[in-house]
């Protein structure tokens, strides 16, 4: 087989500002350690995030210059309204500005306190909505899901025997609806079988409960499916994304993922009822409903970004460099969550500095490292995010410590993801020099954003 080339040619660039390892030493100090306080411009490859960083077609472009802004009845969400109907067959469709205020809407009707709502993981953001709403969430991964070291084609799936036993305990009166994360993001971007999904959704009608998919990597999962899953070879992706939604009730999506946008969402739904009350908390909180929280630019550029994103020419370049440096990570024996997931590699910061405890931040120091050997800006998903801490202060790690290097999409070409391979070994191979790392300031909530931090010594 010969080299997966980018499906693309690059009309527009935008340079990268160098910066020597002295140079980038003094600036992580001065941000205190923490990677999300330094500008933008001192990071050569940025992988803090796939969300909102993708780079847009000269179609989309040309979209943003048709974008009729007209406030109600825009031509522009007409076609947003048909695109994400053609792919998910919902019967309403609601603008939003991003993800979380399509989550915010929902669970602000459907939440509340004494409410129940499990998934196979919860983003952050779609747990602190349902929480904020005075409702609980539960997370009902897999088993397999959780080891990070284990390779299997689905780690994404649902325990369904945890999620029906979690029903007749709750009362199904209590559970406003089951949620799918596709894929799954806080459990390293690992897809869901659509064998899993039609499980999900027979235990959803047994329990007359609306099944409602977080679809914001929606196409690679589909990808996933087609190459992985018995009978979907000759499929289309677009024809798996149809079987997929066919099984929902309703879907919540942050087009900064799929979309190929840098901002958009949507809420949709086949329940005209819910549909109503959640235009008219949209109108208060959002815009009105042709519209959203969007300019019709943004409409159009994620009508044609769901196009594009169906592309399998697209999806088998999109999997297949995170694959790409996954393979390269793990020849050269660093360890990672495997297999790759579809937007994201994932280091296993607990076996790549086993020295360094989770109250030292393994998963901060191999940020950190990254960022003064190569430029390179990941995120910790550890101790430092989720850590909690018992009525003593002492702390209560969360199951794993990891680093998420997301890869923005369309973004960087293989060279770039060669030097982050060789930057990420580099350190590997001088990991004994590696130091834990203590907080010296943090805020009473999501500490991560703004915690300040200094190496031990
Ligand atoms: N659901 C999932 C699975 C997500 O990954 C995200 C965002 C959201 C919902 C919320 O969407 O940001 O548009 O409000 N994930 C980003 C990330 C922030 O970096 O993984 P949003």
């Amino acid at each position: 087989m010969k080299t997966i080339i980018e499906p693309f040619r690059i009309k527009s660039v935008e340079p990268i500002r160098f910066t020597t390892k002295e140079e980038r030493i003094k600036i992580l100090e001065k941000a205190g350690y923490n990677p999300f306080l330094i500008h933008a411009d001192d990071v050569l490859i940025d992988l803090l995030t796939d969300s909102g960083t993708s780079a847009m077609s000269s179609l989309q472009w040309a979209g943003i210059m048709q974008g009729d802004e007209s406030y109600a009845g825009s031509k522009s969400f007409f076609r947003f309204e048909d695109a994400i109907r053609k792919i998910t067959g919902m019967k309403f469709i609601i603008p939003t500005h991003q993800g979380r205020a399509a989550e915010k809407i929902l669970f602000s009707i459907t939440g509340g306190e004494g409410k129940f709502i499990p998934n196979n993981t919860h983003f952050d953001t779609t747990r602190a909505n349902i929480e904020f709403s005075g409702a609980e969430a539960f997370d009902f991964l897999n088993e397999i899901g959780k080891h990070p070291e284990i390779r299997a084609d689905f780690k994404g799936d649902m325990d369904i025997e945890k999620l029906e036993k979690f029903i007749i305990e709750k009362g199904k009166e209590n559970i406003p609806m089951v949620m799918i994360t596709i894929t799954n993001n806080s459990g390293g971007g690992q897809p869901v079988s659509l064998k899993n999904i039609r499980e999900v959704k027979e235990v959803c009608s047994k329990y007359r409960l609306p099944l409602f998919i977080d679809a914001c990597r929606f196409a690679e999962n589909a990808y996933f499916i087609k190459m992985r899953e018995k009978g979907y070879r000759e499929k289309s992706v677009l024809e798996i994304s149809q079987e997929i939604f066919s099984y929902a009730d309703g879907v919540t999506m942050s087009a900064k993922k799929d979309a190929l946008v840098n901002i958009g969402g949507f809420l949709a739904m086949n329940d005209e009822d819910l549909a109503m009350k959640c235009r008219n908390l949209l109108i208060v909180t959002e815009g009105f409903p042709t519209y959203g929280g969007l300019a019709g630019r943004d409409l159009e550029a994620v009508a044609q970004g769901l196009e594009e994103v169906v592309d399998e020419h697209y999806l088998q370049y999109r999997i297949r460099s995170v694959e790409y440096l996954g393979e390269k990570l793990v020849n050269a024996g660093v360890p990672i969550i495997e297999p790759p997931g579809g937007h994201a590699i994932y280091i296993d910061a607990k076996r790549f500095l086993p020295e360094v405890s989770s109250e030292q931040f393994p998963g901060q120091s191999v940020t950190c490292e990254l960022y003064i050997e190569g430029g390179i800006r990941g995120c910790e998903i550890g101790s430092v995010m989720f850590g909690k801490y018992d009525s003593d202060g002492k702390l209560i790690p969360p199951p794993m410590e990891l680093v998420r290097l997301a890869i923005p999409r369309r973004v960087y070409t293989q060279s770039h993801i060669d030097y982050v391979s060789e930057v990420i070994i580099e350190v590997y191979k001088n990991r004994n020099k590696l130091k834990g790392y203590e907080i010296t300031y943090q805020a009473p909530m999501l500490r991560h954003f703004t915690a300040q931090f200094k190496p031990m010594s």
